[in-house]
C-alpha cells in the first residue's frame, strides 16, 4: 500500500473533534500526525481522543502550541506532513494557511475563507506558488441535499438561471461557545459564519457567476437582550446579528439573502431556492418545481437516509481524492474568493447605506 498522508490540524476546537476527525479517520490513505492548538487543554481533549476512541497515539513531540513552531519543524526536516487542516476562528485562517503552502503541504480550510478578499487572494496565491491544493470546507455543498441540487441544476432542468434566494435566519441562536462573538478573532457574525454556507451553495449551484454589485442593511440589534440566549452580552464585538442584501451577478442574475443569529421572528427559517426559466428548485424539502402536463408539478426528491453522507466527512473525502488522483479542489479559493468579495460588499453597501460595486 502506498505511504500515508501525513495530517495535522490546526485549531483542535468543536469543528474539528466533532465532524472533521471522523471524517479523517474513515480514510485508509491517510494518518492523523500532529496536533496544533493555542489551548493546551484542547490539545489534550483531541489526543484523548484519538487515544480512547481510534487507538491513534500522537506523542508529545507532535503536539504543538504554536504553528510556526510545527512548520518551522516541517522545513526543519523534524517533522513529516503532507496535508493541514485548519480549523482555528476566521481571523487566523489566512496566516496558517500561508505557512502550509511555503513549507509544501495541501490546506484544508474551514469557512469563511478568510476576513477580506486580500487575505483569500494571499491564500490562492500561495497555494498556486506551492503547487498544492488549497480545498474551503464549504460543508452545506456536500450534505446529500446540496449533493443533489448540484446535480440537477447542471442538468439544464432549470433553464435559464436568473434568481436565487439564500435564507438562514435563527430567531435566537448567538453561539455562546468559542470566539464567535469576538470581533478580532471571528471579524464577523451571521453574515460570516451562517450566509457563506447558503450563499456558497446558491453560487455553486449558479455556476459561480461573477459577483457585479450589493445592496444589504446590516443590524446590530438585539445580541444584547439574550432572553433565551445563552452568550455573555458584554462580549458581543462582532458588528451585527442580522443583515439582508440584493447581490448582482454577472449574467443579469439576482440573489437575495436574509442572514441572522437573533431576529423577532417566530422560528427558525433555512432555504435555498434556485429559479430558472423551465423550472425551480429548493433544498427544504428538496423539491422541483416545473410545468409537467400543463400544470405546475412540484416533484420532492428523496434523500436516500441510509445513503449514509455526513457532509464533513464527504468534503474530506473527495479532498483526499483529489490530492490522490491530480483532480481539481472540491471547493477551489478562486471560488470562495467570490463569495468573501459579497461578504465583505455586504459589511460595507451596510456601513454606506448603498448599493457598492464589486470588482
Ligand atoms: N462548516 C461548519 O459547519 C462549521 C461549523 C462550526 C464552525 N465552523 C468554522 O470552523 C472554525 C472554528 O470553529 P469551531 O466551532 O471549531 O470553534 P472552536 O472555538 O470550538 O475551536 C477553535 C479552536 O481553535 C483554537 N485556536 C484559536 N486560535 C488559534 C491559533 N492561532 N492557532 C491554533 N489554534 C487556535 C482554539 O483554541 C480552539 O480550540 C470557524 O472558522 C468556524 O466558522 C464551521
Amino acid at each position: 500500500m502506498a505511504k500515508k498522508l501525513k495530517v495535522a490540524v490546526v485549531g483542535a476546537g468543536g469543528i474539528f473533534r466533532g465532524a472533521h476527525l471522523p471524517g479523517w479517520m474513515k480514510l485508509p490513505e491517510c494518518e492523523m500526525w500532529a496536533v496544533c492548538d493555542v489551548s493546551p487543554q484542547a490539545i489534550q481533549a483531541c489526543v484523548d481522543d484519538l487515544r480512547n476512541n481510534y487507538g491513534v497515539e500522537i506523542p508529545k513531540e507532535r503536539q504543538y502550541t504554536d504553528y510556526k513552531k510545527m512548520f518551522r519543524d516541517v522545513a526543519a526536516g523534524k517533522l513529516e506532513l503532507d496535508i493541514v487542516d485548519i480549523c482555528t476562528p476566521n481571523s487566523y485562517h489566512k496566516d496558517p494557511t500561508v505557512k502550509a503552502f511555503e513549507v509544501g503541504c495541501h490546506v484544508i480550510v474551514e469557512k469563511p475563507m478568510a476576513t477580506s478578499a486580500r487575505e483569500a487572494e494571499a491564500m490562492i496565491e500561495a497555494g498556486k506558488k506551492a503547487k498544492k491544493l488549497l480545498m474551503i470546507a464549504q460543508s452545506m455543498r456536500f450534505t446529500p441535499e446540496g449533493l443533489l441540487m448540484k446535480r440537477i441544476a447542471d442538468s439544464g432542468a432549470l433553464g435559464k438561471i436568473y434568481w436565487g434566494e439564500a435564507v438562514i435566519l435563527r430567531p435566537r441562536g448567538v453561539p455562546a461557545w468559542g470566539l464567535f462573538i469576538d470581533r478580532k478573532a471571528s471579524a464577523g457574525g451571521p453574515i460570516y459564519d451562517l450566509a457563506v454556507h447558503v450563499l456558497d451553495l446558491t453560487f455553486h449551484c449558479m455556476g459561480f457567476p461573477n459577483p457585479v454589485a450589493v445592496s444589504a442593511g446590516a443590524y446590530l440589534e438585539i445580541s444584547d437582550k439574550p432572553s433565551v440566549m445563552t452568550h455573555d452580552p458584554k462580549k458581543y464585538t462582532v458588528p451585527e446579528d442580522f443583515a439582508a442584501a440584493l447581490i448582482r451577478l454577472e449574467g443579469g442574475i439576482t440573489v437575495t439573502l436574509e442572514t441572522s443569529w437573533a431576529l423577532n421572528i417566530p422560528g427558525y427559517r433555512g432555504n435555498v431556492t434556485i429559479c430558472g426559466n423551465k423550472g425551480g428548485l429548493t433544498m427544504e424539502p428538496l423539491t422541483l418545481v416545473r410545468e409537467e402536463f400543463g400544470a405546475l408539478t412540484n416533484t420532492t426528491i428523496q434523500v436516500n437516509p441510509f445513503a449514509g453522507v455526513a457532509s464533513h466527512h464527504e468534503e474530506i473525502r473527495q479532498f483526499v481524492d483529489a490530492i490522490v488522483n491530480g483532480k481539481p479542489s472540491p471547493v477551489p479559493g478562486e471560488q470562495a474568493l467570490k463569495t468573501q468579495k459579497v461578504l465583505d460588499a455586504i459589511y460595507k453597501s451596510g456601513e454606506l447605506g448603498r448599493e457598492v460595486r464589486i470588482s
